[in-house]
């Protein structure tokens, strides 16, 4: 399909000539930006919904983008397609930056098409995305796509197969994140699921394998779009998201404070920040000291914690609304990323169940592939205890957790805050699994489980006595805990096997962490060779 360059008919530049030529670029560059018309970005617009190229302009530094095949056209004959080939197609792609650093991008235009990814549009993303993988630097997909594009057929499918192939490929060779603004349906959605972080914009995105049509079909249930697989359901329930952004502008800003703290890949430096470093013990620190509350059972917000120990107590949270009895996140110790790692006791008193595991489980991993370093903050009851965590597979999903630990070679650090129980210890970044420097604080508690659990067991015949004897059984008992956590569950036991490698005033754990993390830059472990493992899935 040719055009007819041999006219000039007056309004058409005279392609003989070099200005004509110029003249032709310009007005074929114009109609490529423009290709969607004026309706359909206003359309867009009262979604509460920006262009694709609105998006790209926020999320790359000013003027930075480099546009990729803003001349590809689709070559369908099916349905009458052949009548409008817009240029572009249905995605805009290219490279530009974010502070500074080099990123690849490629931002699917619902207003084209409503974004649906045919032959050529798959071509383009798989462009972007080789470019990325042969570069080393990471890939921003932003998605808003009625999905495969109904004309193309089989096409269009074997397009998001090669999508999918190098979505695994560059998994854990470069960041992929993925930022749905919009509809992802059907198996599209395999994309940002394959990719390591998924952010999503309240009201205005969705994520779902099959619609609320097909389930009331094969189901009956009613359940709408939103509900189905709205930005709050994928952040709060299924955890598919990592973040739920207000609005796109706060999406496309997380985006950025996010690239901010990964390396370009795993072979590249992490990014580095000048940190002003204070070695002495500050006021700031010694509010530590006074954060555990006397009662074993009283929560306290882990954050203030991890404010306390990172650079300007600045934390960007990961899934912060999805099993929040754990926490991970991306923080600066002297200016370099590390990933954190806490138990939550503000919430289900941070115990550890499936989700939480999960959770933990593939921010360690992708911390490991990209080598952050992770500090772990534990303070944990235990696993939760149910049958619905046993029938849903605690064993093997909870398994994921000391997997990940066990296979990790960066640099990883551990403080043990208070509860240190039973498994839940072990799989806490524990010295047994790898972990190179494990620090206490006095007020930890390492045992196989707490006092007034053990009690029950150990000192049943004390306590019947007790009841016999009209004492106060509730007096004996906290007095008979207290006992077990002072002569077994002591820190300085574990300190005295060499299985901490030492305890610490909570005041001294900013410096001290800096400190072991600096101890650690030289750390080099591999595995065995393998093709690869074979974590419990
Ligand atoms: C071709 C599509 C399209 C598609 C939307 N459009 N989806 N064209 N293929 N998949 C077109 C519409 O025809 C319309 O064109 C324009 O995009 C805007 O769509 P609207 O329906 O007007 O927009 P809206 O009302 O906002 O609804 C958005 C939507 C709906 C919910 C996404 O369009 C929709 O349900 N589309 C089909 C979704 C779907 O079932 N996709 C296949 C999923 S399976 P005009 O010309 O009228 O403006 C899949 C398999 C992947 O993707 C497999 C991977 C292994």
């Amino acid at each position: 399909m040719t055009e007819d360059v041999s006219q000039n008919d007056g309004d058409q530049p005279d392609l003989h000539t070099t200005a004509g030529k110029l003249a032709d670029l310009k007005r074929r560059y114009h109609e490529a930006v423009t290709a969607s018309g004026e309706a359909a970005i206003v359309k867009q617009h009262a979604k509460g919904k920006m262009t694709a190229r609105e998006r790209i302009e926020k999320l790359l530094d000013h003027g930075s983008f480099v546009e990729l095949d803003e001349f590809v056209r689709h070559r369908t004959h099916a349905f009458g397609m052949e009548k409008k080939r817009p240029y572009g197609d249905s995605v805009v792609t290219g490279t530009g930056t974010i502070g500074g650093r080099q990123v690849a991008v490629y931002a699917q235009d619902f207003t084209i098409f409503g974004g649906s990814l045919g032959e050529v549009a798959g071509e383009k993303i798989i462009k972007v995305m080789d470019h990325a993988i042969k570069c080393g630097v990471p890939i921003i997909g932003i998605l808003d796509s009625g999905g495969a594009r109904i004309q193309e057929g089989v096409v269009a499918l074997g397009k998001y197969g090669e999508i999918f192939r190098r979505n695994t490929e560059a998994s854990g060779v470069i960041p992929q994140i993925s930022i749905v603004m919009g509809p992802a349906a059907g198996g599209a959605v395999y994309s940002p699921a394959l990719t390591d972080f998924v952010i999503m914009v309240d009201k205005t995105s969705q994520m779902f394998v099959t619609g609320p049509d097909v389930i009331k079909t094969v189901t009956g249930e009613d359940v709408g779009m939103e509900e189905l697989g709205g930005a709050l359901t994928h952040n709060t329930r299924s955890g598919v998201a990592h973040y739920l952004a207000s609005d796109e502008d706060d999406a496309l800003d997380y985006a950025r404070t996010l690239i901010g703290f990964l390396p370009d890949n795993n072979l590249a430096e992490l990014p580095h920040y000048a940190a002003e470093f204070d070695l002495e013990t500050t006021d700031a620190d010694r509010k530590l000291n006074t954060i555990i509350p006397d009662s074993p059972n009283q929560p306290y917000d882990i954050n203030t914690v991890i404010e306390h120990i990172v650079d300007d107590g600045e934390f960007l949270e990961i899934q912060p609304l999805f099993a929040p009895n754990i926490v991970i996140g991306f923080a600066r110790i002297e200016g370099t990323s590390v990933g954190i790692i806490a138990n939550q006791p503000n919430a289900m008193a941070g115990t550890l169940n499936i989700e939480a595991g999960e959770k933990a489980s593939r921010f360690v991993r992708f911390c490991d592939a990209f080598s952050i370093p992770i500090l772990t903050l534990v303070d944990v009851p235990g696993y939760l205890p149910g049958t619905d965590q046993e029938w849903t597979g605690v064993i093997r999903r909870g398994a994921k957790l000391l997997y990940a630990y066990a296979e990790a070679t960066v640099p990883l650090v551990t403080v043990i805050l208070r509860k240190a129980y039973g498994g839940a210890y072990i799989v806490m970044g524990s010295k047994q699994l790898g972990a190179d420097i494990n620090l206490a604080w006095p007020t930890a508690e390492i045992a196989v489980m707490g006092g007034q659990g053990a009690v029950n067991i150990l000192y049943r015949g004390e306590i019947k006595k007790a009841e016999e004897n009209g004492e106060d059984v509730a007096a004996v008992r906290t007095r008979l805990a207290n006992e077990y956590t002072y002569n077994v569950a002591s820190p300085f036991l574990a300190a005295e096997r060499g299985e901490l490698d030492g305890v610490i005033e909570p005041a001294a754990t900013r410096v001290s962490v800096a400190k072991a993390f600096r101890s650690l830059k030289g750390k080099r472990a591999s595995l065995p060779p393998k093709k690869h493992g074979n974590i419990p899935l």
